[in-house]
């Protein structure tokens, strides 16, 4: 890559217009090799040298990675003529780079969607060749006993696949409710509601907190990028 102006670099780069990254060069954000430059015009090449944005590496990558927080009543799609989509809660930057969800939550399901352009990582990772996991914690609408921790785990017979044995804690349970976590490797839709369905018990809220070696840590609605490491252990968790 040829050393371009740092607004255009930062604007290429994250989530931001070309006239914010001005203003974050101008505000004293950057340092180039350890200097601080606030000349938005400076050119630098990101390959050759480093540059920090608030202490955070700026580089040109061709593929993104992002950890979003979904909130609930927001369907996991690019696009929706009527309903809020994921992809109106992040810059719309990140759409023009191709970012996408990789898989689906439901429209009330909350938590961790992994959002990238590297279709290449998001087809392996969704592969029902390799055992990605996934955490939710849930509430249902009844007591959960060791039986149900058995079904689980054994893989249950579904109306049209049998889902592979999963992993079911449960945190607290009372006649009228009860709270667990499932870890399972699969992720057809609506699954874990229907494998609560097939114990005779309604989902009333799910929540994913880790896909793979992510765990969520942003608030509901916000993204943030993912880091070097955990980009080297998706890919790792996707050759599984
Ligand atoms: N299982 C479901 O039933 N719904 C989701 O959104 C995710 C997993």
């Amino acid at each position: 890559m040829a050393a371009i102006r740092l607004d255009k670099l930062l604007a290429q780069s994250g989530e931001r217009s070309r006239s914010d990254a001005a203003k974050l060069v101008r505000a004293g954000c950057v340092t180039v090799d350890g200097q601080p430059v606030r000349d938005p015009a400076a050119k630098a090449d990101a390959e050759l040298s480093r540059v920090l944005l608030n202490g955070q590496a700026v580089t040109d990558e061709a593929y993104r990675y992002y950890l979003f927080h979904k909130p609930a009543g927001v369907l996991t799609a690019a696009r929706d003529r009527s309903a809020q989509t994921v992809m109106d809660l992040v810059p719309p930057a990140l759409a023009k780079r191709d970012v996408l969800p990789v898989g689906r939550l439901d429209k009330d399901t909350t938590g961790l969607l992994l959002l990238t352009n590297d279709g290449e990582l998001a087809h392996r990772l969704l592969s029902p060749k390799r055992h990605v996991w996934k955490e939710y914690l849930v509430a249902v609408d009844g007591p959960l006993t060791t039986q149900d921790v058995e079904a689980f785990a054994c893989g249950m017979e579904l109306s049209d696949f049998t889902a592979k044995p999963a992993e079911l804690t449960v945190l607290s349970t009372a006649p009228d409710g009860a709270q667990a976590v499932v870890r399972l490797a699969e992720g057809k839709f609506h699954q874990v509601k229907r494998m609560f369905a097939a114990r005779g018990r309604n989902v009333l809220t799910l929540h994913r907190q880790a896909f793979g070696p992510l765990k969520l840590d942003v608030p509901e609605g916000t993204h943030r990028p993912l880091t070097e490491e955990e980009i080297a252990a998706l890919h790792l968790a996707a050759q599984g």
